[in-house]
């Protein structure tokens, strides 16, 4: 391997652009040259490329977004546009490749991996921490701490006014941010996808918690939680079967995915950009690289985006035992 790619593809997450770093420096110190490629799969199919050198990533590491751009690319799900993207690849003489995203990311890597046999290693980077292969994914860390900095700020005004809150956060079919966010900035109820718990019970919980003399509610909603789906309905629903409180809902949205990376993220980022180059210069490919128990390992993508989210059972029963 002589020439190595880089691109960020899908939601983009804080701490892209420090992977980006790491991975060129990597390419540098392994004396190998390395290519930008910018927006995702979108630029491979167009050949939207840029060479990068170890000054080309200064004043990176604590930017927030990917200054390499991140796109959803419907042009790369044909195989008329993988070819494409095969093609420039070859005219560049870039020879393997480091992908940045989540799970579409790596599915689109795999099938190029298996229609071409061109080497590709991934990177875990998505806020929604919903890859399996890996403790942490890149971003989420800075996702939490959005999170629970925004949801203090909201229980001042929820305390102020005697209110009811519910708080949107994003993660998609995971629960993951909600339930540690929500740990964090100890909220009342957190309702996360992997859990089914009913409005019945979410408003029997509520109206113990007025009860035992809480004057303000937060409960945190994870965007693809079942009841949770329709925040504003539910809203609805709970000021009309809880008289106690004013229902208000925030969705926080994609502020979420932005701000400069936490040093968890920075250093996660560093450490699996020099990764993936290690893993490309051993000759290992169609993996991704991640951390486990704080050492660095490699999973198949396949593994890496398979069955449903895993969520920590035990995390959750602290959320119960301590919103008492
Ligand atoms: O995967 C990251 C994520 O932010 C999810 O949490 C969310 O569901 C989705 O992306 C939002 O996507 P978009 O930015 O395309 O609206």
């Amino acid at each position: 391997i002589q020439k190595i790619g880089v691109l960020t593809s899908g939601g983009d997450a804080p701490g892209m652009n420090a992977a980006i770093r790491a991975a060129v420096r990597a390419c540098v110190f392994y004396e190998k040259e390395c290519t930008g490629i910018y927006r995702g799969f979108q630029g491979l199919v167009e050949g939207d490329f840029i060479p990068l050198g170890a000054r080309s990533v200064k004043n990176m590491i604590n930017r927030g977004g990917t200054f390499l751009k991140s796109a959803r690319s419907n042009d790369f799900r044909t195989a008329e546009g993988r070819k494409k993207a095969y093609d420039h690849l070859k005219e560049n003489e870039i020879d393997a490749l480091i992908v940045i995203g989540g799970d579409g990311t790596f599915k689109g890597a795999s099938l190029f991996h298996e229609e071409f046999n061109f080497p590709v290693v991934g990177i875990p980077g998505t806020i929604d921490n919903d890859i399996r292969g890996t403790d942490f994914t890149i971003g989420y860390d800075t996702a939490l701490n959005t999170v629970v900095e925004a949801i203090d700020k909201i229980r001042d005004t929820a305390n102020s006014h005697n209110r009811l809150f519910l708080v949107e956060v994003m993660g998609r079919v995971a629960g993951d941010i909600a339930l540690n966010a929500g740990i964090g900035a100890g909220a009342e109820e957190i309702l996360i996808p992997e859990e089914d718990l009913g409005k019945d019970r979410l408003v029997e919980s509520l109206a113990k918690s007025s009860k035992s003399g809480k004057t303000s509610s937060i409960v945190v909603v994870s965007e693809g939680d079942q009841i949770g789906k329709n925040i504003f309905e539910l809203a609805e629903y709970i000021e009309e079967h809880l008289k106690q409180y004013e229902v208000r809902v925030t969705v926080l949205g994609h502020i979420q995915r932005g701000g400069a990376p936490s040093c968890y993220d920075r250093v996660l980022a560093s450490r699996l950009g020099v990764g993936a180059v290690e893993a490309l210069l051993e000759n290992k490919n169609n993996v991704m690289v991640g951390v486990k128990h704080k050492k660095i390992v490699v999973t198949p993508f396949k593994e890496a985006i398979a069955g449903s989210n895993e969520i920590d059972w035990d995390l959750l029963k602290v959320a119960d035992i301590i919103s008492i």
